[in-house]
């Protein structure tokens, strides 16, 4: 049995959130089928609303404060990841952006990433295509094949049922075979690590 760790990212604003909803339903299907395989599954929730200071203050300084160093870590150091935004102005939100945007650089390439999004109107459904798979190709993850886009008609109650339910699954399938085909992640990335040994150091000439 190998251990899995699952990040699981929500943009929404709002309490209650339609994007946690969709990001909880989508970290379900991953973790359902990564436990059919054999796999042990441990979930950590950033929902990004409760970091929106500090993201701006790591912004502004440059230094990630404590709580938030905690959530990066445990972006940067998941299995797989699944980033959920609710669409504004036919992209992700500010936040979404920004909390990617203070990620050390090079962290997320080659990590499984399930990308979903909520909206107000489904004709907005291709800002995932347009907007946030290529922001995961430029970080250079690896993007699940099917986003999964939730529109306030797809929602019977707070449940998802019919072609909303099938395309959470099958993106939720997709994701856990990406993790399942890589070893289990070793952690978050140290921007600080040593990557040259002293012997290559001592050993080196200025030219
Ligand atoms: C400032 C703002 C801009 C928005 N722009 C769009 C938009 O362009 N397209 C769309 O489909 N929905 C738009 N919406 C609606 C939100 O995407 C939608 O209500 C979303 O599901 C809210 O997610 P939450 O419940 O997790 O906060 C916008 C909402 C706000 C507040």
């Amino acid at each position: 049995m190998t251990r899995r760790t699952l990040a699981v990212v929500s943009a929404g604003l709002s309490q209650p959130s339609a994007t946690r909803l969709l990001a909880d339903q989508l970290a379900a299907a991953t973790r359902d089928d990564l436990v059919r395989g054999g796999d042990e599954v441990e979930l950590h929730v950033v929902d990004l609303r409760e970091y929106a200071h500090d993201v701006v203050n790591n912004m502004l300084t440059g230094f990630a404060p404590t709580a938030l160093r905690a959530a990066t870590d445990a972006v940067t150091g998941a299995d797989g990841i699944i980033a959920v935004t609710p669409i504004f102005s036919a992209s992700y939100n500010g936040l979404f952006k920004s909390f990617f945007d203070v990620l050390e650089a090079d962290s997320l390439a080659g990590r499984p990433v399930l990308i979903g999004a909520t909206g107000g109107t489904a004709r907005h459904s291709l800002a995932l295509e347009h907007a946030v798979r290529p922001m995961f190709s430029y970080l250079r993850a690896v993007v699940a094949p099917t986003a999964v886009f939730a529109a306030p008609e797809d929602w019977s109650g707070g449940s998802a049922d019919g072609a909303l339910r099938a395309r959470i699954e099958r993106a939720g399938g997709e994701l856990a075979e990406l993790v399942r085909r890589r070893p289990a992640a070793a952690g978050p990335v140290d921007p600080f690590a040593l990557t040259t040994s002293f012997e290559q150091l001592l050993g080196r000439t200025d030219s």
